[in-house]
């Protein structure tokens, strides 16, 4: 079933958008967009972790849905601790950017898949 959950879709998209803003616009970074693009991440995180625990608490939990939950909890870590590194290193480190990229990869595959599955 596709459910839709708008808000934390919203805050994603945020999120990319203001993460292409800073790589656009480079160093040094733009305080209030690099402002949004974390709030905006923690935001969507929060809300898309509060979907996936109350489904998994209903009992109607598929086996194969353990796939893009733990996909999505790998990247998440990695994502914040390459944005906190991004963050603070100048210059921005390449390995760094690569990580957060490839996790930013991750996060939106998986999310498209909890809108199919959950
Ligand atoms: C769902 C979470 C997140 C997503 C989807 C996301 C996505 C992105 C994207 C697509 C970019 C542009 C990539 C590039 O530079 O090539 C970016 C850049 C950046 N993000 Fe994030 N991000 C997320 C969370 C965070 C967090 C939590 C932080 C900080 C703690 C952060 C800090 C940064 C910084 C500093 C840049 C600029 C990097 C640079 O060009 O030097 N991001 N993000």
């Amino acid at each position: 079933m596709v459910t839709i959950s708008i808000l934390p879709g919203t805050l994603l998209l945020l999120t990319l958008l203001t993460g292409f803003w800073l790589y656009k616009t480079g160093r040094p970074l733009n305080i209030p967009i690099n402002t949004i693009h974390k709030l905006s991440a923690v935001a969507a995180v929060i809300l898309t972790g509060r979907i996936v625990v109350s489904h998994l608490q209903s009992g109607k939990t598929m086996i194969l849905e353990a796939i893009p939950v733990t996909i999505v909890a790998i990247g998440i870590i990695l994502i914040f601790v390459s944005g906190a590194i991004l963050s603070s290193s100048k210059p921005p480190k390449q390995a760094m950017k690569t990580i957060h990229r490839i996790s930013t990869a991750l996060i939106v595959i998986s999310f498209i898949t909890f809108q199919l599955l959950f």
